[in-house]
Formats: C-alpha cells, structure tokens, sequence
C-alpha cells in the first residue's frame, strides 16, 4: 500500500520537481575530472604550445589515463595526438608526463582527486604534434649502442647459442626494458646533453649486450662508449631509476658500465 507523501507525488508539477531533482542529484554524483593537455600543431601557422582543459566524468571513463586520453579523443576533440598501441605497458609508446613525472599513460592511474591533471609531453625532446615526441636522436643513440648479438664463433652445436641459468640471468632486470625513454628524459644530464650523452635508456641497453654470455665484442662495446660524454655525464642523481615505470635500474646499470670501463681486463662483474 502507497504511503500518502508518495500519492502527492502522482500530480505533473509535482513528478517534474521530482524529475529535475533526480536530475540535479544525478550530475552531483557524476565524478567530474578535467585534464589540462599540452597541445601545439606546427601545421597550423602561427600555433603557440597551450593548454587546453577537457573535462569528463570518471563513472563513464576506464580507470587509467589512456582511458582519459581515448575518450577526450573520440569524444571531445578528435585532434588530440598522442602516440598508444599496447596499453598494456609493453610498447613503450604512450610514454608521457602525467602529473609531473613521466610514466606510461596506459598504465598511470587517473587520480580521482578532484584536481586537475597536467599532462606534457616527454620534457626536453623536440615536439612532433600534443604529446608525440620525436625520437629520432634517441633511436640514433639506441642503433649506435649496436643493440644485437655480436660474435665470430659459430655456436658449438653449429645451431644454437646455449646460456647457462647463471649467465641467463644476468640480463635479469635488463631485458625488460622497453625503450619508452621515460628514464632518459627525467635525467637532467640528459636534457642539457642528448647530443653527446647516451642517457640512461640506451646505456642500459649497452649494459645488456656487454654482460650477454653470448656476445664476443665486449671490448669494442666499452671502446665506443670510452670518452668524456657517453657514459661519464651520468652523475647518479637517479632520477632515471625512480621514473621507470618497469620498476628497472638504469643508474645501476650505469655504475657497472663505469666499473667496466675502469677494468683494464675489461673483466665481466656479475649483476647485484
Ligand atoms: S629503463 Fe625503464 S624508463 Fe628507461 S626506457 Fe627502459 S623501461 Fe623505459
Ligand atoms: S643516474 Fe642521474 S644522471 Fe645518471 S642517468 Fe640516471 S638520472 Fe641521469
Ligand atoms: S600503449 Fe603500449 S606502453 Fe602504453
């Protein structure tokens, strides 16, 4: 049986009241959230980099950044450019700056605060369009690492290079790295000398080529790095290791270059 408050409620002007309060409660229970998003387009002549705000509620959105980004794009704005594939945390490609700190978008969460979020792109690094870097220094640095095995003997068996568990894990929390270059670009050693530096990412790259059991160039690796720039603008201010959003070492594996580089024999040390 209705209660009589609820039978009042049955007249136009009364369900229209109850409506629009439904309404009004509705939109105070949406989780609103507006993303301030560096945006510059050199295609359009006289474009200045600013920031543009996009707002969106939380409720329909998925719970991480590229979740943010896709929906603003498909949505809002289909002229926001960023660069994504896996979302998943192993394409490096949505690398970007969110809130201050370089991470992966896809795997950054959105912070349900009620603050607006500030996203650039990698700092320092020539702007292609919004948050698309150029890589193209970068991936120059990476190719002159020599980054693929390198040996003159041909394997035992004539088939296969066999690694021992010990030798395999050696390049345990070095392979997993993929290149997003958000180390490299929170490295302020890096930001003033990416011409001549190799930054943290790439280093870790050669890092895992000179400890590979199978590689033979070791010697010719450390050649190519031996000189006042490459290796030695590292100042282990660690930036690189803490922003890795693969949780990987790359200051660490600097140190051991530098180690390596100091031994006369070039002698392999085990990694910590
Ligand atoms: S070490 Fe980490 S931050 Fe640097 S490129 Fe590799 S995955 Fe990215
Ligand atoms: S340890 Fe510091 S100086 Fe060295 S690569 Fe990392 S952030 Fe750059
Ligand atoms: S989309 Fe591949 S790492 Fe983010």
């Amino acid at each position: 049986m209705l209660a009589p408050s609820t039978l009042k409620m049955t007249s136009p002007l009364v369900s229209m009241v109850a409506r629009r309060s439904l309404q009004t409660s509705a939109s105070a229970m949406e989780r609103l959230k507006t993303f301030s998003i560096y945006r510059w387009n050199p295609e359009e002549p006289g474009d200045k980099p600013r920031l543009q705000d996009y707002t969106i509620d939380l409720d329909q959105c998925g719970p991480m950044v590229l979740d943010a980004l896709l929906k603003i794009k498909n949505e809002l704005d289909p002229t926001l450019t960023f660069r994504r594939s896996c979302r998943e945390g192993i394409c490096g490609s949505c690398a970007m700056n969110v809130k201050g700190s370089n991470t992966l978008a896809c795997t950054a969460k959105i912070a349900d605060d009620g603050k607006k979020t500030k996203i650039y792109p990698l700092p320092h690094m020539y702007v292609v369009k919004d948050l698309v870097p150029d890589m193209t220094n970068f991936y120059e640095q990476y190719r002159y690492i020599e980054p693929y095995l390198k040996r003159d003997t041909p394997p035992p068996d004539g088939k296969e290079f066999i690694q021992s568990e010990a030798d395999r894990a050696k390049v345990d929390g070095l392979y997993e790295c993929i290149l997003c270059a958000c180390c490299s670009t929170s490295c302020p050693s890096y930001w003033w000398n990416s011409d001549k530096y190799l930054g943290p990412a790439v280093l870790m790259q050669a890092y895992k080529w000179m400890v590979d059991s199978r590689d033979e160039y070791l010697k010719e690796r450390l050649d190519r790095l031996d000189n006042s720039y490459s290796v030695y603008k590292c100042h282990t201010i660690m930036n690189c290791t803490k922003t890795c959003p693969k949780g990987l070492n790359p200051g660490h594996a600097i140190a051991e270059v530098k180690k390596l580089l100091q031994n006369d024999k070039y002698e392999v040390q085990p990694q910590q």
